[in-house]
């Protein structure tokens, strides 16, 4: 029973500090490649937002503002990869997964769409980890 307790601590310890890890690569992703348009708050209020011909949206009420209340993380990652989803006209968000898969560089073998998708995964676990 001790024992078990104290695998389960560990386990949540262990969860937690991954969470956190993700959350600072996303951060530190975040303020180079979003924040110009979505704010550094991710409040919608980037110093680019003034010159879009649409609204930059709020990323920090995405779960707020869903059906169910619930953050849409599969939302989220099409949205941002931008490859599989249809844009409405006038659309001024980046294709992120085209941009992503281009720059990917590895010395390890990765492929270019692995980090692409890691690129795109700790950004949504960044705009989950901020919801209001
Ligand atoms: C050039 C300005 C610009 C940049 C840079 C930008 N976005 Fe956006 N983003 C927008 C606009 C405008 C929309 C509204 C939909 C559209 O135009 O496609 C949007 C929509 C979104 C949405 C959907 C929000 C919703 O509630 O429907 C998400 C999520 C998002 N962006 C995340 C990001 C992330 C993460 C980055 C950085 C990798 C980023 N954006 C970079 C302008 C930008």
């Amino acid at each position: 029973m001790k024992g078990s307790l104290f695998a389960g601590t560990a386990a949540l310890v262990l969860i937690a500090s991954g969470a956190f890890a993700q959350d600072q690569a996303g951060r530190e992703e975040y303020m180079i490649a979003c924040a110009g348009c979505h704010g550094e708050s991710a409040m919608g209020d980037g110093p680019l937002a003034r010159v879009l011909n649409i609204a930059t949206p709020d990323l920090t009420h995405m779960a707020a503002s869903s059906a169910d209340g619930e953050f849409p993380f599969q939302y989220a990652v099409w949205m941002i990869d931008g490859r599989n989803v249809i844009r409405a006209h006038g659309a001024e968000m980046p294709v992120w997964g085209n941009r992503f898969q281009a720059s990917a560089t590895s010395e390890r073998g990765e492929s270019a769409e692995m980090i692409a998708r890691g690129r795109i995964l700790s950004l949504v676990y960044y705009l989950e980890a901020i919801q209001q």
